[in-house]
């Protein structure tokens, strides 16, 4: 039942690449210095956030790189939702330094910020002008060598091909990238996942989760991404609220580790859907947590979207775990619907209007959806209304149908 590909699907010339390498294990940090240096990188620039670097997280990268001989310079200014100034200052400092290479360690944040100064390091201009959008110019160069170091498990940005940056002057989010974008190298290291507080490890976990679903049930996904997808899905399922309840269990760091990469490997292909065509654009105009965002938005989108394609929502129900065996497949889909409800309940998400979002904003963001290019992929066809009447789910204003 899982079979039957939408003709969107079969009409697209796909691709599916994988630029970046991928190397994990617990412990593998103590190999970044090595790695890098194998990368011909002689000077680093380490891009990361002040809460990270405060915390000493980056310390053993520092080390290890300093032990291999490579030299450091520390960009740690990285803030949430990362605007155009922000990589402004990241170049300019990678210039000034005379640096050869990119370290990131930290959250997609950190991780599409140091991808932005790669584009303004073998680019002229400035990273806006490589905007992913009719009228802008393609990338042409490959960036210098990029090593991502996920210290959360959600974008997946370790191994996507894009980057996310506000542009504060339009209040919106852009997407650059392609294969040019992309790290080289990835380590990924669960012992750098322990010290994530629970409501970190919630968000990011159901923003992993919600690349794997929404990937999986575009109009345009291919086999290769479905299939790591729906890996991404069943790990995630599998773990999310073991490391939500105990952050020092490695096994589930571990697995959530690899669902995060999983999707990204889909999401970074493909794209994804609703939820996140109206977390990004939300995030242009309140800085919202993006995974918190979509966490509070991954119900109602999935109860919207099941009529799109109720095959896959009943396999996403398989590999949530749920006994389907006695379901029809529209119940089977419900059911998946359901248990993304309950998840975000038992993750203690909180909602829209708890992360300072107004119900008296419905109109415009459902304008704002309408405009960002991954409503294209969405199982279900979108229109304002429609995006009304999910966001009017996300304040409860009118009735839950599943
Ligand atoms: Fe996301």
């Amino acid at each position: 039942m899982t079979l039957n590909m939408k003709v969107e699907a079969m009409n697209k010339f796909h691709t599916f690449e994988i630029p970046t390498v991928i190397k994990h294990g617990i412990g593998a940090v103590m190999q970044v210095g090595a790695e890098v240096k194998k990368l011909g990188v002689t000077k680093a620039l380490l891009v990361t956030d002040p809460g990270i670097y405060q915390a000493g997280v980056t310390n053993p990268v520092v080390e290890s790189l300093q032990e291999a001989g490579v030299e450091v310079a520390v960009f740690n200014k990285v803030e949430p939702n990362p605007p155009v100034r922000l990589v402004a200052e990241g170049s300019k400092l990678y210039a000034e330094e005379n640096c050869n290479g990119l370290v990131a360690v930290g959250g997609g944040s950190s991780m599409d910020t140091a991808k932005a100064i790669g584009v303004e390091a073998t680019h002229e201009g400035t990273v806006l002008d490589y905007e992913a959008a009719e009228g802008k110019k393609p990338l042409e160069n490959r960036i210098p060598p990029l090593t991502t170091i996920p210290t959360t498990a959600g974008t997946g940005s370790e191994v996507t091909q894009w980057a996310v940056i506000t542009d504060e002057e339009r209040e919106f989010k852009f997407n650059t990238g392609g294969p040019l974008i992309a790290a080289h190298l990835t380590i990924i290291d669960p012992e750098l996942h322990v010290s994530m507080p629970p409501h970190v490890t919630a968000m990011t976990g159901v923003d992993a989760l919600a690349h794997a679903i929404e990937c999986y049930t575009m109009k345009f996904a291919q086999p290769i991404t479905d299939a790591v997808a729906l890996l991404a899905i069943e790990y995630a399922a599998h773990y999310i609220r073991r490391a939500f309840a105990d952050g020092e269990d490695l096994e589930a760091r571990y697995g959530m580790a690899q669902a995060a990469m999983l999707a990204g490997l889909s999401y970074g292909s493909e794209s994804a859907g609703a939820a996140h065509a109206m977390s990004q654009t939300l995030g242009g105009i309140i800085p919202v947590a993006h995974g918190q965002c979509v966490a509070a938005m991954m119900g109602p989108v999935m109860e919207y979207n099941w009529k799109g394609y109720p095959e896959k929502f009943a396999r996403i129900a398989k590999a949530f775990g749920i006994d389907t065996s006695g379901m029809t497949t529209e119940e089977a889909a419900k059911a998946s619907v359901n248990w993304m409800y309950q998840l975000v309940e038992d993750l203690e998400i909180p909602s829209l209007e708890e992360q300072g979002v107004s119900p008296d904003m419905i109109e415009r963001l459902a304008k704002e959806a309408m405009k960002d290019p991954q409503t294209v992929g969405n199982p279900r066809d979108l229109n304002e209304k429609a995006y009304n009447w999910i966001y009017k789910r996300c304040f409860q204003l009118t009735p839950k149908t599943v």
